[in-house]
């Protein structure tokens, strides 16, 4: 089985195409490193000591796309490329609805035209907004989001539900992620943003390598264990592996779903940050500021359907996760 992925050089990306390539699928990657790095094509390819082939350019390129589909027998994609910063898709919403929204319309029609009708999309539990309770299951209302990033999330499961009921012959699997952190054991791939991180694990790791000074922990005057925002942290190889699943699910001929890739269990800010400090033994000093727009207090899933439907669950705890991404910033620092 070939397998095209999109954006397979980003950090939730590369991670998948180790699995797909652990599991011998051929693998096709499409990425214009607008939010990666080149040598993750060579990293991938020492990890597993397999070849893939790799196409530099912009899936909003329909031609390349041709190039790649009339090249390559792809019996389903994996759709990973797309921008999702959330303060930057506030302060860019154009930028971000014509990248992810053009990408995902042009691959679609590339796809339909080609009869490649299988595909795993990188949805968001942000779609679901303020959740209206916890654990938050697959069946609750989506579409309140607070930021056009979140809002591109949105509109892409809308735009694949209606090619759906247009065309019951497609596969389509929604991966709602919840918070992807850690690296590979190798740490040889891993999230290490080239600016200053929007998100918390990242964030903490440049206070951890003093690259910045300190962390700015946004409010605690939250309704949870210690004040501050609770989320629920995933591996990302355990999300990696929720894809190989989902890939399985949708060459089966199963319809459309959407399932929740988390662990179920929420960490609040503080309780992230004394884990990474205990297991990599090293100080991560913060302050407490003011709470950041657009945040919620609390968001976990509930992890059951994906159990049910991919029989797939998160393997790896809080420890090997705050131990895999410090592993894998010391690792690249030791090759800079
Ligand atoms: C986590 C917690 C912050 C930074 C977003 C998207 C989601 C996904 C992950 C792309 C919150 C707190 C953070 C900091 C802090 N995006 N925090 N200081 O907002 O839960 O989710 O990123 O894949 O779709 O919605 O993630 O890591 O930004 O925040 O105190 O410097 O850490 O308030 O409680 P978030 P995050």
């Amino acid at each position: 089985m070939r397998i095209l992925v999109t954006g397979g050089t980003g950090f939730i990306g590369s991670h998948t195409v180790v699995e797909l390539l652990n599991e011998n699928y051929e693998v096709v990657v499409i990425d214009d490193f607008s939010n990666s790095k080149p040598d993750v094509v060579d990293k991938i390819k020492t990890i597993t000591n397999k070849e893939f082939k790799f196409y530099e350019g912009n899936v909003c390129d329909k031609e390349l796309l041709q190039i790649i589909f009339k090249e390559n027998k792809i019996d389903a994609v994996i759709h990973f490329a797309g921008f999702k910063a959330v303060g930057e898709s506030v302060q860019k919403p154009l930028m971000y609805y014509r990248n992810n929204l053009d990408s995902t319309l042009t691959l679609c029609e590339v796809m339909n035209a080609n009869n490649v009708k299988n595909i795993v999309f990188s949805s968001s539990a942000t779609v679901y907004g303020n959740p209206k309770g916890l654990p938050i299951k697959e069946t609750f209302p989506t579409g309140e989001t607070t930021n056009p990033y979140g809002a591109t999330k949105v509109m892409i499961e809308r735009i694949l539900k209606d090619i759906y009921i247009s065309d019951n012959t497609w596969n389509i699997a929604l991966l709602r992620y919840f918070n992807p952190i850690g690296a590979h054991k190798s740490g040889l791939i891993g999230e290490n943003p080239n600016d200053i991180p929007n998100n918390l694990m990242p964030y903490i790791v440049k206070v951890a390598t003093k690259e910045l000074k300190e962390l700015n922990i946004f409010g605690n005057d939250y309704d949870t264990v210690d004040g501050t925002g609770v989320r629920d942290y995933i591996h990302v190889v355990d999300l990696a592996k929720g894809h190989i699943k989902a890939i399985e699910w949708v060459l089966k001929n199963n319809g459309i779903d959407a399932f929740n890739l988390g662990t179920g269990n929420g960490y609040s800010v503080l309780e992230l940050v004394n884990a990474f400090k205990k297991y990599n033994n090293v100080d991560v000093p913060y302050k407490i500021v003011g709470r950041r727009e657009g945040d919620i207090g609390s968001c976990y899933a509930d992890v059951s359907y994906a159990k049910e439907k991919l029989g797939w669950e998160s393997k790896y705890d809080i420890e090997d996760m705050v131990k895999d991404s410090y592993n894998f910033v010391k690792n690249s620092t030791l090759h800079m």
